[in-house]
């Protein structure tokens, strides 16, 4: 059959890359993949460090069973410009940095050592998209995704497409397109059987069909007893291929749900019913790793999405990203907007034709993941070029007639060659530009952003972001314009059924080049900090989502008299999806005060704003008189089911140190991540402690980054990284003002 394994063990790594020396051992550190070339500090560092060439070196030993048949190796990404050789031979070389590949090793494989070597090139090669000009965001450079051994058959299968033609009828199909790998062009003849079963359960369906070319073509007719995919019962089916010819036997199992994506005039329907999208953009970046982390950490940025910021999409910008992640999506319903590599720049015919083969690339990847709406195939931020873009469509509708298309700009009156106009609209934040006397303006008309009057889809991609950087531990009363900005925009979205939804700039702050960021290397346009870690206008997303998913209780404050300008906590947000809140400030009568929707009247969940309309100055005390405590209780159907108590003398009382997970996994890189925050009294966080915490970790393991952190904003965060073996590891948190706190994790 086939073997799949993973390859990411016991690879020697070195600066530099000799081209005359890849059929010779070399000296290096031996390291495990996903690999980052250079470990960066968390901000304050010249990016220049990694832009040059690296070499991964690994001994690939015979195995009598690799006799006969197909062996090469996938690279699930490696940035960039990759070129890979064996026992001296170079026999692939890929430049995109975000795409797999695979390199066959069969023709120059030898018994006993084969010695595999990969060169990769962070240099930033303006040959190569996304670069040639300025990009807001790092690419770091390193075979930073997963690298497998495949033996498989000399006639095998490739890849397979599989559709779901009628998705909303009661009797449903799936159509398969099956692509063998026929290397040596070896003439075919046996079969191809295929079954479709449900996860977790039974057989669906299954066929068998004769097999005499290198395509193959499988339908299934009247399924029953089908349930959709959709966001909140996101059903997965899988299609398992069994190929028997004369050059042996393959297998490969793909993953797919039954559903229909449409973005109209109207607004986005899933399944034939209106949803409003409503999600971040993500990148793929982690304090020092870079791109460089594996399964786990994929997922659960998926899952904080997801589950914390109660989102339905998220858009991949501005390049394919992990597998994990994207089957993470699949598997918990969370909507995918997906683009080619790129930032602005638009480079010559051999980058533009570089940038198309990434579109087939993308999509012949991820052509079966429901979670995926619609391929973005413009380069983020472009200018027109028609020739590119059209083809660049074109190729994406020959490839899969099943998305529509989306290419994002943020120029009006662009060429619409897509599907879906899909824009970044940054008016709002415009009215502290000099000179625009526009006022105030949250979101453009779609008219005068498209200069087209016919009714077409549109999607709002990005907004704030540059328009109001923000950091986790900012004033109060910026954090509560950051809210606010995003309220404004969530709000007219939901107003306007023309917009299909929108993504905000961004999931969490991320580090960039000095042209970028807050000059530290760090862009602070999360609404997470770069450790996931919260700001307020996380809640803003939060608050949205159903209460029965969970209560949202979250007031914009730092609870202190003299924070804000002249002091005081008025006007306050509080970030709440309850029925209404009951407010106590000291010994003053509980007051019920009701969502906002005078000023929100379409968001699901409107904040509640405590302001003159609701709370006179003097509930709340004038500058000079005795703070007090606030009590915080939301309602939802007539029942208390959350409170919050913010004290008026808060003090630190607590250490919290609180991983993600406790169980890992051995020889794979599993990563956790820990937060730590300092409490108060009631439990909230501190939000000016900044005192130094200093982290051991014994076992087999280590902490990826610092052992000694400072508290920035009353928090900080770290993964923890399981080493080969199993056992106990013992992290140890220690701290001048708490005791020392202890927390073990098993390795398996
Ligand atoms: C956009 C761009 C994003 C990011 C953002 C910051 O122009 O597409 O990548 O730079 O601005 O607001």
């Amino acid at each position: 059959m086939r073997r799949y394994e993973s390859f990411n063990g016991h690879w020697i790594f070195a600066e530099g890359f000799d081209p005359t020396a890849t059929d010779r051992p070399l000296t290096g550190e031996t390291i495990r993949l996903p690999h980052t070339a250079v470990e960066l500090p968390y901000n304050y560092f010249d990016e220049t460090i990694y832009q040059k060439a690296f070499t991964y070196q690994k001994v690939l030993i015979w195995e009598d069973s690799f006799e006969g048949r197909e062996v090469s190796l996938v690279f699930d990404a490696a940035m960039a410009d990759s070129e890979v050789f064996l026992n001296g031979h170079r026999i692939i070389a890929h430049k995109d940095g975000y795409t797999p590949f695979e390199a066959r090793l069969t023709p120059h494989l030898k018994r006993g050592e084969n010695l595999v070597t990969v060169k990769i090139d962070g240099s930033e090669n303006p040959e190569i998209p996304p670069f040639g000009g300025q990009i807001d965001y790092l690419c770091f450079a390193g075979i930073y995704r997963d690298v497998w051994l495949k033996v498989a058959s000399p006639v095998s299968i490739a890849n397979v497409k599989i559709e779901t033609p009628d998705a909303l009828a009661a009797k449903k199909s799936v159509t398969a397109r099956i692509f063998l790998a026929n290397p040596d062009g070896r003439p075919l003849a046996g079969t191809l059987s295929a079954k479709i079963r449900r996860k977790g359960g039974g057989d669906v369906a299954t066929t068998t069909v004769n097999v005499d070319a290198n395509e193959v073509f499988l339908t299934f007719d009247d399924l029953a007893d089908i349930d959709l995919w959709d966001i909140d019962n996101p059903v997965l089916y899988a299609l398992s291929l069994k190929l028997e010819t004369d050059h042996g036997e393959d297998v490969l199992t793909h993953r797919f749900g039954f559903r229909t994506a449409e973005f109209t005039p109207d607004g986005f329907l899933l399944n034939g019913k209106p949803l409003k999208l409503r999600g971040l953009n993500r990148h793929q970046s982690w304090p020092h790793t870079g791109y460089a982390m594996g399964r786990r950490a994929q997922e659960k940025d998926a899952d904080i999405l997801k589950r914390e910021l109660a989102c339905n999409i998220v858009r991949t910008s501005h390049y394919p990203q992990s597998k994990w992640f994207i089957e993470r999506c699949d598997e918990i319903g969370l909507l995918v907007f997906e683009e080619i590599p790129g930032w602005q720049h638009i480079g010559g015919e051999a980058w533009q034709k570089e940038s198309i083969e990434n579109v087939r690339r993308m999509i012949e990847r991820d052509w079966n993941h429901p979670s995926i709406i619609i391929w973005g195939v413009r380069i983020n931020e472009s200018q027109d070029s028609h020739d590119f873009y059209a083809e660049t469509n074109r190729l994406a509708r020959e490839l899969d007639t099943t998305r529509q298309t989306g290419g994002v700009r943020f120029i009006t009156n662009s060429e619409l060659l897509e599907d879906v106009y899909t824009m970044n609209d940054f008016i709002l934040g415009q009215e502290e530009v000099p000179g625009n006397n526009r006022g105030r303006v949250v979101l453009r008309d779609r008219v005068e952003t498209t200069g087209i009057t016919r009714p077409i889809p549109y999607m709002i991609t990005e907004y704030n972001g540059h328009m109001y950087p923000t950091k986790r531990f900012d004033q109060e009363q910026r954090q509560a314009e950051h809210v606010t900005r995003h309220l404004l925009i969530l709000d007219a979205v939901a107003g306007d059924s023309n917009i299909s939804g929108s993504t905000g700039w961004c999931m969490f702050d991320y580090n960039t080049h000095k042209d970028f960021g807050a000059g530290d290397r760090i862009c602070y346009h999360g609404v997470l900090d770069m450790y996931r870690i919260p700001k307020f206008a996380a809640y803003a997303y939060a608050s949205q989502g159903d209460p029965k998913d969970g209560a949202v209780l979250q007031p914009v404050t730092y609870w202190a008299r003299g924070e804000r300008n002249v002091g005081g906590v008025l006007p306050l947000i509080i970030l709440t999806n309850c029925d209404y809140i009951e407010v106590k400030f000291g010994e003053w009568p509980a007051k019920r005060v009701y969502p906002d929707r005078e000023n929100y009247p379409h968001l699901p969940h409107p904040p509640v704003v405590l302001d003159l309309r609701t709370v006179t100055p003097e509930e709340f005390g004038t500058w000079g008189r005795v703070w007090r405590e606030g009590t915080f209780t939301g309602y939802v159907d007539g029942k208390p089911v959350k409170t919050l108590t913010l004290p008026a003398d808060p003090v630190p009382t607590t250490l919290e140190v609180l991983p993600d997970d406790m169980d890992l996994r051995a020889g794979e890189k599993d990563a956790v991540r820990v937060v730590v925050r300092v409490l108060d009294q009631c439990g909230n966080l501190l939000p000016f402690f900044e005192e130094p915490i200093s982290l051991t970790l014994e076992g087999p393991g280590r902490i990826i980054g610092p052992s000694d952190h400072t508290l920035k904003g009353g928090a900080t965060g770290f993964w923890i990284e399981a080493g080969d073996d199993r056992g106990a590891l013992t992290l140890t948190v220690e701290s001048r003002r708490f005791a020392t706190s202890t927390t073990t994790f098993t390795i398996n």
